[in-house]
């Protein structure tokens, strides 16, 4: 591809200090490779607590890089000075579940969305209200929301103003951590498209972070499949949905409730066969694939040795069911 990716991740590990005296850390995020193109949507699906938000946090300087490389926009932001996050910050920005955490109840909408612009984006008072009120005009918010307080928003309300806020200082990846898993269908829906049409307009990258795969198969070109901090799979949006090649993907889809009654109760046998609670409680091997101990087709180097990253067409699978020195052994193909 001759166009340089926005944002680059490369074998990025980030780790969490263990709790307890001498405790080992514990490794969050681990070898995760990724690239965003400018204007792509690329999702990162996974259960909770699979690492999701701590790669966002990552790529935002929130959370540390234990080892790795990410690179944004051709600069390496792995190890970021003050210096460089302050200049990276205006083109990176996050737009959370909850934005009411993050919108100072005692300010009204305008004084916090003015205070980046004339700081960060160096305009004057009077220009910065006017880009404002343009911007919460175009995320479809009443005329006098800007001298209106947070708490008198509805939620799906506060979502467009998080989203006017980070589109502000007109920035180059937006990274919408399940950003709309707590809005109802149709206030969904709305900010969906309003983030369609605003990529449309502006090219701006999104990493989209959620648990739903429907969703997140709607909105990206790309799918990353997360499990225990480490991709499972990767690869166009459509296919990694419809026709999931790794076991976890695969699982991920089973969750997927659906109309007709039979298939649903194919989909829950097959997630019975994945739960961890059906007596699998063996641990993840500390060498091999993290996810073999709910695998319903695992094999022996599941247990002893670690799945590479296998190209298949275009997707990249991290399963020895793909793995050529492990089929060949078995002699047969998945
Ligand atoms: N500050 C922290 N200190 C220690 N462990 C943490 C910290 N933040 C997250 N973790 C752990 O790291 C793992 C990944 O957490 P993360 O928040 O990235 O998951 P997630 O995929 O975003 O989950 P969810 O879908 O619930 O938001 C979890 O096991 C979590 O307990
Ligand atoms: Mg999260």
């Amino acid at each position: 591809m001759s166009e340089q990716p926005l944002l680059s991740v490369t074998d990025l590990r980030v780790e969490y200090p263990g709790v307890g005296f001498r405790a080992a850390p514990f490794v969050a995020v681990d070898g995760v490779s990724f690239e965003v193109q400018p204007g792509e949507t690329v999702g990162l699906v996974g259960e909770s607590g699979s690492g999701k938000s701590t790669v966002g946090r990552a790529i935002l300087g929130l959370a540390p890089a234990a080892s790795g490389k990410i690179v944004f926009g051709g600069h390496d932001i792995t190890h970021r000075t003050a210096k460089i996050q302050k200049s990276v910050s205006r083109y990176l920005q996050v737009i959370f579940q909850d934005p009411y955490s993050s919108l100072n109840p005692a300010r009204t909408v305008g004084r916090t969305m003015t205070e980046p612009l004339e700081i960060q984006g160096g305009l004057t008072k009077d220009s910065a209200i006017s880009t404002v009120s343009e911007l919460l005009n175009s995320v479809g918010l009443p005329e006098d929301a800007s001298d209106r307080y947070p708490p008198s928003f509805s939620g799906g309300q506060r979502q467009r103003i998080a989203i006017a806020r980070s589109l502000s200082i007109q920035p180059q990846l937006i990274i919408c951590d399940e950003a709309v898993s707590a809005l109802d269908l149709v206030t969904r829906a709305q900010v969906l498209n309003l983030l369609d049409d605003l990529q449309q307009e502006h090219a701006f990258g999104y990493l989209f972070i959620a648990h739903d795969l429907p969703i997140v198969t709607h909105v990206s070109q790309r799918t990353l499949v997360l499990y225990r901090g480490r991709i499972m799979e990767q690869g166009p949006a459509a296919e990694v949905h419809t026709n999931p090649l790794h076991p976890y993907s695969q699982m991920l889809l089973a969750a997927v409730p659906v109309a007709n009654p039979t298939v649903q109760r194919q989909r829950r046998n097959e997630r019975r066969a994945t739960s961890i609670s059906t007596g699998q409680a063996k641990s993840a091997p500390l060498d091999g694939c993290p996810f073999a101990p709910r695998c319903p087709k695992a094999m022996d180097p599941c247990w002893t040795s670690r799945p590479a990253a296998v190209r298949v067409e275009q997707r990249i699978v991290e399963c020895h069911l793909y793995s050529p020195s492990v089929n060949n052994q078995k002699g047969e193909t998945p």
